[in-house]
Formats: C-alpha cells, sequence, structure tokens
C-alpha cells in the first residue's frame, strides 16, 4: 500500500503548526452509543483506543453544542461545562496513539431527531425551541 500510495504515508504541516505523522486520518462516525446523561461511554472510549493506533489525525463523531441540537439517538453532548471529564475522557482515548484529534461540534437544526427530542425534553426538562423535521438522518435513530 506504501508503494501504491506513497503521499498517504508522508507527513502533513498544516500552517498553524500541526504536524501530522502520516494522512490517513479516521473519518468523524457517530456510534450511537453514548451514555443516557449525554456522557460519551466506556464502549466509546474503547471505540477510539482500538482505532488511534497508527492514524495521522483523529476525527471524533459530532457532539451537539445545544442540548436541542441532538441528531442521533446516543450521542454524546457538550453543550455545557459538566460535559468537560466526559469529554477529557474522549480526548485521552482519541489521543492515546499519539494522533492530533478533533472533536466535530455541531448542531443538527431543523433535521434534530424529533424522537430524541421528545425524550430529552422530558428527561431533561429541555426547552422545546426547535419543531424538527423527518430527514435522513432519523432513519439512524431508535
Ligand atoms: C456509522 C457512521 C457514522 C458517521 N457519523 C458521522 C459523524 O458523526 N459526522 C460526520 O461528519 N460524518 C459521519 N459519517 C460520515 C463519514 O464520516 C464519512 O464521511 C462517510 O462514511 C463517507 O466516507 P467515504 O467518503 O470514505 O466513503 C458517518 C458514517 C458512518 C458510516
Amino acid at each position: 500500500m506504501s508503494k501504491t500510495y506513497p503521499k498517504l504515508f508522508e507527513t502533513y504541516a498544516f500552517a498553524k503548526g500541526i504536524a501530522l505523522r502520516n494522512r490517513v486520518v479516521m473519518a468523524p462516525m457517530t456510534t450511537w452509543s453514548g451514555n443516557d446523561d449525554g456522557t460519551v461511554s466506556d464502549e466509546e472510549v474503547a471505540y477510539y483506543r482500538r482505532r488511534a493506533n497508527g492514524a495521522g489525525l483523529m476525527l471524533t463523531g459530532c457532539t451537539h453544542v445545544m442540548p436541542d441540537g441532538i441528531g442521533f439517538t446516543g450521542e454524546f453532548a457538550s453543550y455545557d461545562d459538566s460535559f468537560t471529564p466526559s469529554l477529557r475522557r474522549l480526548a485521552e482515548a482519541a489521543r492515546s496513539g499519539g494522533a492530533p484529534a478533533i472533536l466535530q461540534i455541531f448542531h443538527a437544526g431543523n433535521k434534530a431527531s424529533a424522537r430524541v427530542l421528545s425524550r430529552l425534553r422530558r428527561d431533561r426538562s429541555t426547552p422545546a425551541t426547535l419543531s424538527p423535521e423527518p430527514s435522513a438522518m432519523m432513519k439512524f435513530s431508535t
């Protein structure tokens, strides 16, 4: 593979100074396995640890930056400081192979999962600020 795609195994330096040891990037992938309280689960930590070795850059799955921005069931949260310990665990796992890691932040907007939102509103008293429309992302939600 290194002969067929030699560039893939070359280093890469971003303008602001972050250097990658190779150009293999782990794509951001939601795992649907966060804890019900929005924290990163042990399974997710293990998932990132298993994949961290060898990659040049790790991208995490998306995390919602507001309570009503959740797109997927079991998506870990990042909308207030109470999630810092959870996100620190994720960062340690994603960086455990020595590569830099990027947290993918997002808000699902009008594609937010209606079913997840209604459950969250019930469980966490989240205000109903959105009227989500059905979307392709809903297929992934349970
Ligand atoms: C299980 C799964 C979860 C994914 N979760 C995310 C995500 O959280 N954020 C994102 O931007 N893309 C997500 N994607 C899209 C992937 O990062 C990637 O862009 C897509 O699979 C296409 O990759 P390819 O061009 O190498 O085929 C997900 C894909 C899969 C299969």
